[in-house]
């Protein structure tokens, strides 16, 4: 999909500009935008929603063929009441108009919308709603089989028309809208990737393409130098696996080089069974998505290189399997981990936070400025934040609740938000163990909290957030793939950290 801004110096030029289609709103009152109206040379559009054609609610659409001299057709689209167009309502408008879009026939469009539409939004946040729609509605999940879609239908070439006031602040807002798709992009195919393609090996290679193409300093360890480093934890859920681990170092030094570096670790099992503490058959498969904290780490780094973010921002990725065999780890086992730390491990299914625990040891020689953990860690999130929300965890003192605040508002701005869980001391008596310093489950109450707990005894180092994004990172069903969540927030929070 190609994508530019068109700056108009009057607001009637825009109905000069000839295309093969102008995308234009209508509110709930039947009352045009501005620019509709321009549109409406031969007042077909207000006669269309006169006859009832067309609502204006949002998300409802309807295409006109020639209603005006240079429009080859106009499609309307509902936008919600006027003056109080909700940030749901202009993103259903977007899915709209990108639905409407994908299976049409002309060459071009010209959107004309007022980007600012959403009540207490800027022209910035429309354009990167509508940006990521459109990317979301041409991204397809058939590169393995063997009859693709031609991909021929939809319309490829899409341009933003804009004041001219606005056309430098609108390039820069379509480029890092661009960049955030190309980083969902990259997040959505990796975890949609069978597990017998996106093992730990290929996680690495992906990450070695990524510092070619941007830049960024990349380091691999394998299972040598991390019997070395003493990752006890991380190796012991690698033992059931013919795969080989992997440790990914990314390195994007964007920033002052003395600057402290914001962390990124991401959870990269790439396929958990459960281990010995086997998972049941059913939906088992979607257990390849157990990488999407390392794929949203990866797609926030191709989003941050593109857009060359001024910020210092280190990727570390523990990647393996987590296989049942004879010589896999058994409930009962007790590991040491980098940290020293020793961990009864009663159930091999806990796996995520064993190899969290030694990379977030790892992190502690980069002096960071924040550690934002992104892990596929419990079904217990699922069950407490559904589908919608991310869970997010820090400590509660002053310095942890404002970097829970920053993702939180990074999360809002982007539509793709988190809910601020508790992990106070109390919860951490679940995770006592009679042979060893902790145990790797605390039970069934609050599963995904006491799972949080565990990561943070391992992270009193440094400032720490912790985001279990079981529920958003992909979808089941019919509609089963990865979402590319949480990249948006990811990419959000690093930019307003860029800017201080
Ligand atoms: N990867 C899973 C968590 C998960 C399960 C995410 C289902 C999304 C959907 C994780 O490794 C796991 O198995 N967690 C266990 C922990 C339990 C054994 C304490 C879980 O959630 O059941
Ligand atoms: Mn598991
Ligand atoms: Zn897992």
């Amino acid at each position: 999909m190609d994508f530019s801004i068109k700056a108009f110096s009057t607001k009637n030029a825009i109905a000069e500009q000839k295309t093969d289609c102008v995308v234009v709103g209508v509110f709930e009152n039947g009352k045009l935008t501005p620019s509709a109206a321009l549109f409406d040379d031969k007042g077909s559009l207000l006669a269309a929603i006169k006859g009832g054609d067309i609502t204006g609610k949002a998300g409802s659409t309807l295409l006109l063929q020639r209603p005006a001299a240079n429009a080859k057709r106009v499609l309307l689209v509902g936008l919600g009441a006027d003056g109080s167009v909700t940030d749901r309502n202009f993103l259903s408008a977007a899915q709209a108009v990108a639905r409407a879009l994908s299976s049409l026939g002309a060459k071009d469009a010209l959107l004309a919308l007022p980007l600012d539409a959403a009540q207490g939004r800027d022209m910035q946040w429309g354009l990167r709603a509508l940006t990521l729609a459109l990317r979301e509605s041409v991204y397809r999940t058939d590169a393995l089989k063997s009859k693709k879609d031609d991909g021929a239908s939809g319309v490829k070439k899409i341009a933003f028309a804009v004041d001219a006031a606005q056309q430098s602040a609108a390039k820069l807002a379509l480029s890092q809208s661009v960049a955030i798709a190309n980083g969902m992009e990259l997040t959505k195919t990796l975890g949609n990737l069978p597990p017998n393609i996106c093992t730990p090996t290929y996680l690495a290679s992906t990450a070695k393409q990524l510092a070619k193409d941007h830049k960024f300093g990349v380091e691999v360890l394998d299972r040598k130098q991390l019997e070395a480093l003493k990752m006890g934890s991380f190796l012991s859920v690698t033992h059931g696996s013919e795969q080989p681990p992997k440790f990914i170092v990314l390195k994007h030094m964007g920033g002052k080089a003395k600057d402290a570096p914001v962390v990124l670790v991401g959870k990269g099992i790439t396929f958990d069974t459960g281990g010995i503490s086997l998972k049941p058959g059913a939906g088992m498969d979607e257990m390849k998505y157990d990488m999407c904290g390392a794929g949203s780490v990866l797609g926030t780094f191709r989003a941050i290189g593109e857009m060359q973010l001024k910020l210092n921002v280190i990727g570390v990725i523990p990647t393996c399997e987590n296989m049942p065999s004879g010589r896999a780890t058994r409930p009962g086992d007790i590991v040491t981990s980098m940290s020293g730390q020793t961990i009864e491990i009663l159930n091999t299914d806990a796996e995520g936070r064993l190899i969290l625990c030694d990379a977030l040891t790892y992190v502690e020689r980069f002096k960071p400025a924040a550690v934002v953990d992104i892990a596929t860690l419990t079904g217990a999130c699922v069950t407490a934040l559904g589908h919608h929300n991310t869970g997010l965890f820090t400590r509660h003192d002053d310095a942890h609740d404002a970097l829970a605040n920053e993702l939180i508002k990074a999360g809002k701005s982007t539509n793709d938000t988190a809910w601020r869980m508790p992990i106070e001391d109390v919860y951490q008596e679940q995770l006592k163990s009679n042979f060893a310093d902790i145990a790797n489950i605390g039970g069934p109450p609050g599963g995904s909290i006491t799972a949080a707990c565990f990561l943070e005894r391992f992270t009193r180092k440094y400032t720490w957030a912790h985001l279990d994004i079981a529920g958003t990172a992909w979808k089941s069903g019919a509609a089963k793939g990865a979402t590319g969540r949480p990249v948006p927030m990811l990419t959000a929070f690093l930019m307003e950290r860029a800017k201080k």
